[in-house]
């Protein structure tokens, strides 16, 4: 979750990490730190508590000068978030420096055996006792080799681990490794310069040539180019792999923050999803990169899905997809708790992990444990070159482009439109299909990106979302009602609202309602109710009646002229007329943009909410 950068070269080192920290803060901003060898040879750090910007201010102060350097954004896991806990972390005579990503789970046996050797500790983090057993090995055992001393500390340690290692004895080098899923490490190669990030977008600008660090292996980096082997010290031949995001992608551009950006841009990144997937000749869906035979696909009897947050929901969505349209059994499950809970998966099973970055700890391990049982894996992803990415048997890329914003957006609907595309493509070779219902949802699918923009453009233009969020931004609760397919629309609502404007507020399928939360309805607790003319229709004015019925509000997103629902919400939030089954990629808009205006008028960072980072790398 935390994020790191090394840069080795001609440029200023600080300048390049700190660039590249900028575009990495999404992962963590309890605290950032960095450190460079100056030209005098020796390795200075400057540290902060909070936002990266308290640690641009220190460097603006005290700069740091130096063509090799390293840098870090913290998510505290071990400690709280102070300078005393910030990354790196200094060996006791100064010489060396650590950042990490990742958790070592033997930490307090690791740092009781250090203390008795006597090393004094400085800070509570777990990170700490990696720069001192890498200290001791360097003075003790490794004979002043570095490259040894750093394997030997990964022998040791327990958990998922990404590091980076400066030290002044060796300044013209930097050491990158990798053990388990901590995360990716990035390594960008330049001209007479190289690069190392936990995630692309910091390195971009720099360089589009990456090579990925995968599990127990490690880099020796200087600026002509790295040495890759693995832990036991045996040479790696890898490849580098050209990455073809556009840098500006990743950048804000005239927005006034990622999350609306990202918002606002999802007519492009739905058109781009569908870039290459639809033959309108043969009225067919092409997903080349699933890399799945037709006779693979007929012979499986169950799909699952795991993900975590917004990619959960977006999988609860594809079970609908799926179901109705291949005519599979599909089960979604939390990653977190697949992966405990000894599932039943067999090699008749497909199983499909959703995940924007293609890091999140959970749903890799998930993926393993799938492929252990000998299931077939696919990745619905986003981050290119991800771990996800690579370790599956298929792979559908979402083409959303960078996503930064904490609160995933585009992300969501793009996962959402793959997964009617892998529903189209089971049922083409599972001949579920025939000929008019394919094209049908063919022509409905090539109509969304139009769709989406059209509901944008409204938005963007018009103050129904201004004025809503002025009325209901001091809301204490909000409830959200979807049944049928929109029913997780109801639940990934109330999560954009929670996490970005800390309200509370709870997602609920319609028909569960008289079953218990109907006793929370009062003038206090607005209820959203997401109600296209779709099948489930009647059933959800039904649903409206019962709330006004007892004093509530009601918000509805519907189509903007029914006008039944008119006369009956207090507010509607528009919509076009879609397929039914690609409602919720146009019914989640409304609510992320309402979420977005009710936060900026709370005051919270919306791309940074509290507590949260974008990849989640530890369990
Ligand atoms: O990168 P992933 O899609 O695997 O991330 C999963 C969740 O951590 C993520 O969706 C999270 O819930 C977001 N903060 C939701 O906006």
């Amino acid at each position: 979750m935390c994020g790191i950068v090394g840069y080795i070269g001609a440029q200023s080192a600080a300048s390049v990490v700190l660039h590249g920290l900028r575009q990495l803060e999404y992962r963590g901003y309890d605290s950032a730190g960095m450190a460079v060898i100056n030209s005098d040879g020796a390795l200075h750090v400057r540290r902060e508590a909070g936002k990266l910007i308290n640690l641009a201010q220190l460097l603006d102060q005290e700069p740091l000068q130096g063509q090799v350097g390293v840098g870090h954004t913290r998510w505290a896991t071990h400690g709280p978030p102070c300078q005393r806990n910030a990354h790196p972390h200094r060996s006791v005579d100064g010489k060396l420096v650590v950042v990490q990503n990742g958790i070592v789970e033997n930490f307090t046996e690791l740092r009781q055996q250090l203390q008795l050797d006597g090393y004094t500790f400085h800070s509570d983090t777990d990170t700490e006792v990696i720069v001192h057993l890498i200290h001791r090995y360097y003075h003790n055992g490794s004979a002043g080799n570095l490259v040894n001393a750093v394997q030997r500390t990964l022998h040791d340690l327990k958990g998922p681990s990404a590091i980076v290692v400066l030290s002044q004895d060796a300044p013209d080098q930097l050491i990158a490794a990798r053990l388990g899923n901590a995360g990716g490490v990035a390594i960008g190669q330049g001209e007479g310069e190289m690069f190392i990030a936990s995630d692309i977008p910091a390195i971009l600008r720099h360089t589009r040539q990456i090579t990925f660090l995968e599990n127990r292996q490690m880099a020796v980096i200087t600026a002509q180019g790295a040495h890759y082997m693995d832990l036991e010290g045996s040479p790696l031949a890898k490849q580098s792999i050209q990455i073809e995001w556009n840098p500006l992608a990743a950048e804000k551009g005239e927005f006034r923050h990622f999350m609306q950006k990202e918002i606002y841009e999802q007519g492009r990144s739905l058109t781009d999803t569908l870039r290459g997937r639809l033959d309108f000749q043969q009225q067919r869906v092409m997903l080349d990169s699933l890399n799945l035979t037709d006779d693979q696909l007929r012979t499986l009897d169950k799909v699952t899905i795991v993900a975590c947050g917004t990619s959960y929901y977006a999988g609860l969505v594809g079970k609908y997809l799926i179901e109705q349209v291949a005519r599979l059994p599909v089960e979604v499950d939390y990653a977190s708790e697949f992966r405990y809970r000894q599932p039943v998966v067999k090699p008749s099973h497909l199983v499909v992990a959703i995940t924007q970055s293609g890091e999140t700890v959970d749903t890799l391990a998930a993926l393993e444990e799938a492929r252990a049982h000998g299931a077939l894996t696919v990745a619905i992803v986003n981050a290119v070159g991800s771990q996800a990415a690579r370790v599956c048997d298929g792979l559908i890329y979402m083409q959303a482009g960078p996503e930064i914003g904490v609160a995933s957006t585009k992300a969501f609907t793009a996962s959402v439109t793959d997964l009617f595309l892998l529903a189209i493509y089971l049922g083409q070779a599972r001949g579920t299909l025939d000929d008019a219902r394919r094209a049908e949802l063919i022509q409905a699918v090539a109509a969304l990106p139009g769709l989406a923009g059209e509901l944008l453009e409204n938005a963007w233009q018009g103050n129904l979302y201004k004025d809503l969020a002025e009325r209901f931004y001091q809301y204490r609760n909000f409830l959200y009602l979807g049944r049928g397919i929109n029913f997780p629309i109801a639940l990934e609502g109330a999560l954009k609202l929670k996490e970005i404007s800390y309200i509370h507020a709870e997602g609920y399928a319609a028909g569960e309602m008289k079953h218990g939360p109907i006793a929370l309805i009062d003038q206090e607790m607005p209820t959203l109710v997401i109600a296209p003319r779709d099948s489930v229709y009647g059933k959800m004015i039904s649903q409206i009646e019962q709330v006004k019925a007892r004093g509530g509000l009601v918000l509805a997103v519907a189509h903007a002229a029914d006008e039944t629902i008119k006369a009956k919400a207090d507010v509607v939030l528009p919509i076009p007329i879609s397929h039914e089954l690609l409602t919720p990629i146009l019914a989640v808009m409304p609510l992320q943009i309402l979420a977005y205006e009710i936060a900026l008028r709370r005051g919270v960072d919306v791309d940074q909410p509290r507590n949260l980072a974008k990849s989640v790398t530890v369990e």
